[in-house]
């Protein structure tokens, strides 16, 4: 990152901050020289995640409202303001066709995915950012705009997702921007069963040739985050290496085949 982006000294709460996509977009935003505050549900690697990135952090599940409560207050007692918040977290279970999905399994995928996000907006805003501004992305999937094979816990509240960001955007302009970043299959232990089996068969399928990296997606997230994206709003910015436009590349795709067929491990 060669600039600041205007995130100098602007604090950041990141959802799942401490593997994968989350723990890199928090490393993007602390080297823009945000001030940042993790949280994730195992407290080592909050710790760890806090104290390697100089920031902060709170061990809990975002499903907890007094978790995002506690959250909030953290950022805003460590930093004293939160400019801006990354709605990462999500889980991508029950798998499965949805005539077998547990309604209970199906409602924590919701409470997860999307009642979350808006409980931690709605803190997030009645602390800082309502009276003093500030920007929202919401980590979606490049999958919520169709369907997919066992994926209809997931693609439903990702869809979901989506459309809060949308309204979000709406409601809360022009102080707050709010925005979504959509990834294709990115190299995290999430989509571990996705593309380890056989990535080079994955990667050939994808237009631009290779799975997605998690600083891929970072990149996206910040840039909307920053200065740079402030003419923008109720967006949704593809991070999927081209698989949208798939059908037009040579090459078959081989993602919808593991869903078939290779359940992701029970957390
Ligand atoms: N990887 C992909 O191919 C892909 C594609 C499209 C969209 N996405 C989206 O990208 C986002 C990040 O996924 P990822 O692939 O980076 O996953 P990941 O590597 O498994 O990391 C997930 C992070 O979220 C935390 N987390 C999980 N459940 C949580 C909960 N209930 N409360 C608080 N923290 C929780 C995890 O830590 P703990 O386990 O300690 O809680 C971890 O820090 C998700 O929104 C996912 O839907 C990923």
């Amino acid at each position: 990152m060669t600039s600041s982006y205007g995130l100098d000294g602007k604090a950041a709460v990141v959802t799942g901050g401490t593997r994968g996509i989350g723990r890199e977009v928090a490393r993007q935003l602390a080297d823009a020289g945000a001030l940042v505050c993790v949280t994730a549900r195992d407290a080592a690697d909050v710790r760890r995640t806090a104290a390697e990135l100089g920031g902060v952090g709170v061990a809990g599940s975002v499903a907890d409202p007094a978790h995002l409560s506690e959250v909030t207050d953290l950022a805003l007692r460590a930093f004293g303001r939160i400019d801006v918040v990354v709605n990462n977290a999500a889980t991508n279970q029950p798998y499965g066709p949805l005539m077998d999905a547990d309604p209970d399994a199906w409602r924590t995928a919701f409470t997860v995915n999307i009642e979350a996000p808006l409980r931690l907006v709605q803190y997030a805003w009645r602390a800082w950012m309502r009276e003093h501004g500030g920007s929202v992305i919401n980590v979606c999937t490049e999958g919520a705009t169709h369907v997919g094979p066992n994926v209809g816990a997931y693609g439903t509240s990702k869809a979901a997702l989506l459309h809060l960001t949308r309204q979000l955007a709406g409601e809360l302009s022009p102080r707050v921007r709010v925005n979504s970043v959509s990834p294709g299959l990115v190299r995290t232990e999430m989509a571990r069963f996705l593309w380890e089996p056989g990535e080079a068969e994955v990667a050939a399928g994808l237009p631009l040739g290779r799975i997605g990296e998690p600083a891929d997606v970072a990149r996206a997230v910040v840039w909307l985050a920053s200065d740079a994206a402030e003419w923008i709003t109720g967006a949704d910015l593809l991070v999927d290496g081209g698989t949208r436009v798939r059908a037009a590349h040579p090459g078959g795709y081989a993602v919808h085949d593991r869903l078939r067929s290779y359940p992701p491990p029970q957390p």
